[in-house]
């Protein structure tokens, strides 16, 4: 049953519409009007407001900044050439956010008030989404720990926010990714699977090595051994070898839950095509590389999207990929997503939300 949520708004004076450079989006710079706010404190959600996009006031104490009790979402909205509101899964965001909830002692937002607060926020904004082909409204909603007090235990106040940006892809180019044997992102036991803030702090430094050395990304291993193939630094990872899906179980608490690689699974399955959901060492993907049954590899994330991987660096060297026109599965499930979120097909899996 639907937890009732009141969501009060208060429109802007001011729309920044008319500002904005649609054929020039970069990802996750350019914000719409308005934003969602709703505080947890007394041991209970309290109304939630949509107001003007702006600055929050923050107390330099604020337990988020000092102690990382921070998670966060991505998700993307698009719309129908019939001038229909669609959002991609939130159902499973939903989830996954109240999974990084309890695993992070914080407060859950029940998962129909998730999927509620989400959809009146895309309502508000639905101008802000963009038309242009492979161009989306991203959402961004988080939560984060706001007690002014800097004594170590779980926060007793959090907000909850929305905030949405259009944007195009996250890479514009195919990517080249690094497999890391010596620094790691997660460990057992560890946060690897919750989507909170830390995560991707802790893998800045190890990705800036990768990046100088001409890397996008860096293609985790597990935190033992590094045999492993985990997921991406902003995406999980998927392989075509000898014509079967193969990709890092979830299994393991250090993989996030991807939305979009559910989908690629999911998909791949319901057109059947052999999946294999296991653990893949780093010496399969040298050796299907080496002898030609590696035939694609790729990204699956909400801000990447499918992102078609050109390179896999490997100690000294490059394992080189086959070009992207050759890449099959890769472009027909992308084609499929992208046609889907824009209704031009329908949703025989019922993954819409329409708003
Ligand atoms: C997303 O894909 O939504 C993420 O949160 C990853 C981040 C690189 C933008």
């Amino acid at each position: 049953m639907l937890q009732t949520v009141s969501i009060k708004v208060t429109p802007t004076q001011e729309s920044k519409l008319n500002t904005v450079d649609w054929e020039n989006l970069p990802f996750g710079k350019v914000f719409s009007d308005h934003m969602l706010v709703m505080d947890y404190k007394d041991g209970a959600w309290q109304d939630a407001e949509i107001v003007p996009f702006g600055p929050i006031p923050m107390h330099p104490a604020m337990s988020a900044i000092h102690y990382g009790q921070s998670i966060f979402e991505g998700m993307k909205a698009n719309k129908s050439a019939s001038g229909d509101v669609l959002i991609f899964r939130p159902d499973m965001n939903a989830k996954r956010f109240r999974e990084s909830s309890e695993r992070m002692c914080m407060p859950v937002i029940p998962e129909d008030m998730f999927v509620e607060l989400v959809r009146k926020a895309v309502e508000v904004e639905s101008n802000w989404i963009p038309s242009r082909e492979g161009y989306s409204l991203y959402i961004r909603p988080f939560l984060f720990a706001t007690d002014e007090f800097i004594g170590i235990k779980p926060s007793e106040t959090y907000k909850f926010m929305i905030f949405m940006c259009p944007v195009g892809a996250y890479y514009n180019e195919p990517v080249n990714v690094k497999i890391e044997e010596f620094y790691t992102r997660a460990s057992e036991g560890g946060v690897g699977r919750a989507k909170t803030a830390g995560n991707y702090g802790a893998s800045l430094f190890p990705a800036r090595l990768g990046q100088q050395k001409g890397y996008h990304q860096l293609l985790w291993t597990d935190g033992k051994t590094h045999e492993y193939v985990e997921e991406s630094g902003t995406m999980n990872v998927v392989f075509v070898i000898d014509g079967k899906l193969v990709t890092p179980s979830e299994d393991s608490d250090t993989i996030l839950r991807g939305v979009t690689k559910r989908s690629v699974v999911d998909l791949a399955k319901a057109w059947g095509m052999p999946v294999e959901e296991r653990r893949v060492t780093v010496q399969e993907i040298v050796e299907a590389n080496r002898n030609g049954t590696l035939t694609e590899a790729f990204g699956a994330g909400t801000a990447a999207t499918i992102a078609h991987i050109a390179k896999i660096g490997y100690r000294d060297g490059d394992l080189v990929l086959p070009a992207i026109e050759t890449r099959t599965f890769s472009q027909k499930v992308l084609a499929h997503l992208d046609d889907l979120k824009t209704g031009k097909i329908p949703d025989t899996m019922g993954w819409m939300l329409k708003v």
